[in-house]
């Protein structure tokens, strides 16, 4: 709702609705009944609009989208209040975001809190600023900023809101009273030039081409997502229509994109990344009420990649570090990139790099005193056993001691300490400091007080952190072997990866399989296959060739590693590249003699492979593997799979995830396809449904929300 008060002449309406003042049905009739009653009430000369509890507004409900709407729309609302005869100051705390931006837009003048952030996010949900942003933010601010804001969704500080003409006034003090005192200031005086919607657009002598540039550029890194297009849309509109005509405009656009399916999927999204923080484990403790312990400072093993990017994070966070590398000349390097990392990120931050948060040492020594401490050590379980057992004798009580393996069994480490109920993962993605998924481990053994002061962590470091349960690859890795190797297959039978990686990318990943695992090295599977003696040497390996243990094997990575065929780092991989190094991968005509003698060699019959059967081999068997993975409890509910996959594996959004997707394709659908392509192949692993998708599909494909009721149902039958 919207409370009224009266301050000497000046009428304050305050939104009331917790956490965020989101403009909900009742908060919307609450502004309009409130407005009325200040330009009725005489001793009102001038209207204060802000937020309770330092929170101007979060915007529109999201969770009334897709409801029949009740109340007064936002549209007509915002309008009356541009059109009232009382100056109206909009009072900005904490943020301003989406409609709540809008509604300030509607106002006559803005004052922000120097620490309130401003922004149209519309885009992230699928959607356009459509109670007028897209329209008024463009009068106000010229047409390349808005474009920039409205299609990327970013959030402003109220210092760059000052700067591009968003913000009349920025404050340290009392937002309130400052505009109080500024909203009698301006009693009485016209409000002709105050009225965003009669502004014309300021139109550069190049909008054309400025607006071709951004339409181009949004199509290029949207991968597929409507909703930036539709933005640029918009505000073309803004910028060559009168203001009427442009909101019928930015209505024709935003009906589209309401009822599309992205807007679905990216709503699903931003309410399933809040649900992961509100884990339970499988026992049914709550990590939530379960009170994370502070964690000031922390220490990290190993400086390789992982480490440093582990350490810069960590900084960045505000920790104090010790950061310990053994060789002499990986610290110096580690030092080194470290430094950089530093610099660079608080220069795009405008802080001062906070070097002095961070010590090296050459040993464990210094480690007595820390609250939590990060193993990055190489991937090699006798020398992480040997490193928890020194971390175990040197540590004080308490400390928590995390790995960031990222698939080793975390239970057999917690097993070399004194206190296994402190020991959990931590596995980061590269690099560790930009990329923002986390996998939080939790093993048997580990406390929910460990898991909760993991979570929160990684939380205070910027990370999307999920908590899940403790199996080889946990949720993503795990899932992506079947992927990996699904993509191989077809390439046995006839595709090349050219075609596999188009199809991907069509779909929305920003990389295909193989271009991905050229990025990343194809060394790095073939080592942890080698360890599990699962390569063996083409030369030797006979008949053998293609199965181990007693299962169809695609040996083909493992041939390429054994020419030394790394992909980006050696300048050949599935691609190749001018040079070691190079990100420009080009069609190697000796890879597709390689697949033919390889085929050739084996009896391999080739076959003409459509974009359908890559698309549904290599998600259903993805999807197949999600399902196993909700069936064994490693994760608590789709939606956890489906934000690790967004976060970290750069799955579409607007496809929502990997659960998502199968359930707006449909489970009958995911079943069928697996049925055919398991009775194609018999003898290729991971195309047999599992049973949780058989038994889903018997409980009539409930849509992905009701999952964990359903799941719950059919376990306690068991
Ligand atoms: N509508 C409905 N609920 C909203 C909301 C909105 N616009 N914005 C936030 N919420 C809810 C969240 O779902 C969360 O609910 P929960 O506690 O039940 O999980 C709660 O408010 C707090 O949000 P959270 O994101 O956890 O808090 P935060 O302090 O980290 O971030 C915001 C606050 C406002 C920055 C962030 O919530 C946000 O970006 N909201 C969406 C803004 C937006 O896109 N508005 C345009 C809508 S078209
Ligand atoms: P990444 O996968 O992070 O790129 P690596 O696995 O190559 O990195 O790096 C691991 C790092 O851990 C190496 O720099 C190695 O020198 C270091 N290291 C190995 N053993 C120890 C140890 N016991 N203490 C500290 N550092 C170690």
């Amino acid at each position: 709702m919207a409370q009224f008060s009266v301050s000497g002449s000046v009428g304050l309406i305050t939104l009331q609705n917790a956490p965020v003042n989101a403009l909900s049905a009742w908060v919307r009739q609450g502004i309009v009944d409130m407005m009325e009653r200040a330009l009725r009430e005489p001793e009102v000369k001038s209207v204060v609009i802000c937020g309770q509890k330092g929170t101007f507004c979060g915007g529109a409900d999201i969770k009334e989208f897709g409801t029949n709407m009740t109340g007064p729309p936002l549209i007509p609302m915002i309008h009356a209040i541009e059109a009232a005869a009382k100056p109206v100051v909009a009072a900005i705390e904490g943020v301003a975001l989406g409609g709540g931006l809008e509604l300030a837009l509607g106002c006559h003048y803005r004052i922000a809190h120097s620490k309130a952030k401003l922004g149209l996010p519309e885009v992230t949900l699928g959607l356009l600023p459509a109670a007028g942003g897209s329209q008024r933010l463009p009068r106000l601010i010229g047409v390349p900023a808005a474009l920039d804001l409205i299609t990327t969704g970013r959030h402003v500080t109220a210092a760059e809101a000052l700067l591009l003409g968003i913000v009349d006034q920025v404050t340290d003090h009392n937002t309130v009273d400052a505009a109080v005192k500024f909203a009698s200031s301006v009693a009485g005086q016209s409000l002709d030039a105050r009225r965003i919607s009669t502004f014309p657009c300021p139109r550069p002598a190049d909008v054309d081409a400025l607006l071709e540039g951004a339409m181009w550029k949004v199509r290029r890194i949207a991968r597929g997502a409507i909703a930036p297009v539709a933005c640029v849309q918009a505000v073309r509109a803004a910028a060559t229509l009168p203001y009427a005509q442009g909101m019928e405009r930015e209505k024709e656009l935003m009906a589209t994109l309401f009822t599309s399916g992205q807007a679905r999927a990216l709503q699903y999204c931003f309410f399933a990344q809040r649900a992961v923080g509100r884990w339970s484990m499988p026992s049914g403790d709550r990590w939530d009420t379960s009170e994370p312990r502070p964690v000031h400072k922390a220490a990290v093993i190993g400086l390789g990649t992982m480490g440093s990017g582990i350490s810069v994070a960590l900084v960045q966070a505000g920790l104090s570090v010790v950061a310990v590398e053994t060789h002499e000349k990986q610290l110096m390097e580690a030092k080194q990139a470290i430094t950089g990392m530093l610099e660079r990120g608080a220069k795009r931050r405008g802080v001062k790099p906070a070097f002095d948060k961070i010590r090296y040492s050459h040993n464990i020594q210094p480690l007595a005193d820390v609250d939590l401490v990060i193993e990055a050590v190489f991937e090699d379980m006798a020398l992480k056993e040997k490193v928890f057992q020194q971390l175990s004798a040197v540590c004080k009580p308490g400390t928590y001691l995390c790995t960031n393996t990222s698939g080793l069994d975390i239970d057999h480490l917690a097993a070399q300490t004194r206190n296994p109920e402190l020991v959990v993962g931590m596995h980061f993605f590269a690099p560790a400091h930009v990329m923002e998924l986390l996998e939080v481990v939790y093993g048997p053994r580990s406390s929910p007080q460990a898991v909760a002061t993991a979570m929160q962590l990684g939380k205070k470091m910027g990370k999307v952190s999920v908590a899940v349960g403790n199996c080889r690859g946990f949720v993503g890795n795990r899932m992506l072997k079947p992927y990996l190797e699904q993509a191989s297959f077809l390439l046995e039978e006839g595709a090349t990866p050219e075609l596999v990686d188009g199809v991907l990318e069509e779909f929305g990943f920003a990389m295909g399989v193989f271009r991905m695992s050229d990025l990343s090295g194809l060394d790095v599977g073939w080592r942890v296959r080698q360890a599990d003696g699962l390569v063996v040497p083409h030369a030797t390996a006979g008949r053998q060739a293609r199965v181990r243990r007693g299962c169809r094997y695609s040996p083909l990575g493992d041939l390429l590693c054994e020419q030394g065929r790394f992909g980006q780092k050696t300048g050949r991989g599935w691609y190749r590249y001018d040079k070691p190094g190079s990100h420009l991968a080009k069609p190697d005509p000796w890879l597709h003699s390689f697949l033919e003698e390889y085929r050739a060699r084996h009896g391999l019959v080739v076959r003409r492979i459509d974009h359908q059967e890559v698309l549904e081999r290599c998600l259903y068997a993805l999807i197949n593997e999600g399902f196993r993975i909700l069936e064994d409890g490693i994760a608590a509910g789709p939606e956890d799979i489906d934000v690790i996959y967004v976060s970290g594996y750069s799955w579409p959004r607007h496809r929502g995830g990997p659960m998502f997707y199968a359930s707006i394709v449909g489970l009958t659908k995911v079943l069928e396809r697996l049925e055919h392509y398991h009775r194609a192949h018999p003898d290729v692993p991971n195309l047999q449904p599992c049973s949780l998708l058989r038994k889903l599909v018997a409980s009539g494909s409930p849509p992905v929300n009701k999952w964990r009721e359903v799941m719950k149902t059919l376990h306690s039958q068991l």
